[in-house]
């Protein structure tokens, strides 16, 4: 099959990215990433404790010309030689979105190539196939990001059946928050993931909560093993926000209390307490989703999975009850341009290209 050459595009949440994957035509195996520029927003943001939707697109809108050229650059090609343009259409914030889909639009004019629209989180699980090509399906994969906490069931290449997700605050969003209350910066997650390894993670019991009423906002995903009649997944969501406000109260009654600000040993124990508790549900989840669909592997993809400690854990229950656990690299877990790249490969060769009326989707579904 013919060498197809695809650039992508990413302008969902803080980072302006692009990069140049090329296929070789014998699927994941034959993928590869000839270059993959990001500009961070982080700096920008920090200030402001979080991201700031309008300070974003801003943003996307002085970096992206200059980002894609420098991909192109990287890959040694020039404006012509790709075969497709890939963008992220969603979900996302959606003044960010449109700088991306707008480029990429004008680019599939300009050049008279395909434009292909790739869901964010495809992306986050196609990061785990550029990485491991030989992932066994059927899987599992759990996608922890700062917008996202969702399980998908993969019974074959490029089909993500939606399992399991959170029903409140994202795992990345929590890190972030309770980062905030801690008088940390932002983000957060890479913060306690570092303080918490000095600490005792079973110094304060935090809870977390368990889901045991049906999702009232949400018709039930249904899923179709083969051989198997169609059934409700269920039971498997998250809920992060409950924990967030038990280290506020911790913090509280501290405060009440009398007690002096936490030391820097008391900081740690929290951190590494309160990461515990989110990894503990993650994994929890995630290898009950394993055993339910008979999975024969977990991936855990998304910002969140650069967690050292989830990273760990999740390697170790995987050897125990021998399910092999994959993890993209670390520049592949947070948002790149890559993993779109990738996502976009598989789709093309799908057939799923748009059409120029292509409209960005803060929330769309996958
Ligand atoms: O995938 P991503 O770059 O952006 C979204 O699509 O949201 O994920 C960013 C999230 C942030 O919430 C950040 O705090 C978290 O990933 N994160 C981590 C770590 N590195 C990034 N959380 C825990 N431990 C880390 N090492
Ligand atoms: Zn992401």
């Amino acid at each position: 099959m013919n060498q197809t050459v695809l650039l992508g595009i990413e302008t969902s949440c803080d980072e302006t990215a692009a990069a140049v994957a090329v296929d070789g035509g014998a699927g994941p195996a034959s993928w590869e990433i000839r270059s993959s520029v990001i500009a961070s927003q982080v700096d920008i943001h920090r200030e402001w404790g979080g991201v700031v939707p309008e300070l974003a697109s801003r943003q996307h809108l002085r970096d992206i010309c200059g980002v894609v050229e420098r991909a192109l650059a990287d890959a040694e090609v020039d404006w012509s030689r790709p075969d497709a343009i890939a963008v992220t259409q969603g979900p996302g914030l959606v003044g960010s979105l449109l700088v991306g889909v707008a480029f990429a639009k004008a680019l599939a004019v300009a050049l008279e190539r395909p434009l292909v629209p790739v869901h964010h989180l495809a992306g986050h699980i196609e990061s785990l196939f550029l990485c491991h090509p030989e992932l066994p399906l059927p899987s599992i994969v759990l996608v922890v990001s700062g917008g996202h906490t969702s399980l998908y069931h993969l019974p074959g290449p490029g089909t993500y059946h939606l399992v399991g997700r959170t029903r409140d605050d994202a795992a990345g969003e929590a890190f972030d928050k309770v980062a905030k209350l801690l008088g940390l910066a932002y983000p957060g997650g890479p913060i306690i993931d570092r303080l918490a390894r000095e600490g005792n993670e079973r110094a304060i019991r935090f809870p977390v909560a368990r889901i045991t009423h049906a999702d009232r906002t949400k018709a039930p995903t249904m899923v179709t093993l083969p051989g198997l009649p169609r059934r409700a997944a269920g039971g498997m969501d998250f809920s992060f926000s409950g924990l967030k406000t038990a280290v506020a109260r911790h913090l509280q009654h501290r405060r009440i209390g009398g007690q002096p600000p936490p030391t820097d040993g008391e900081l740690a124990d929290i951190c590494a307490s309160f990461q515990r508790a989110v990894i503990d549900a993650l994994l929890e989840r995630a290898f009950e989703a394993v055993r339910r669909f008979g999975a024969c592997s977990l991936g855990v993809a998304g910002g969140v999975s650069a967690n050292s400690r989830l990273r760990v854990l999740a390697t170790t229950e995987g050897s125990a009850c021998g399910v092999p656990v994959f993890f993209p690299t670390l520049h592949l877990s947070t948002d790149n341009a890559a993993m779109i790249a990738a996502a976009g490969l598989r789709r093309f060769r799908a057939g799923g290209v748009a059409s120029l009326d292509l409209n960005a989707q803060a929330t769309l579904p996958l």
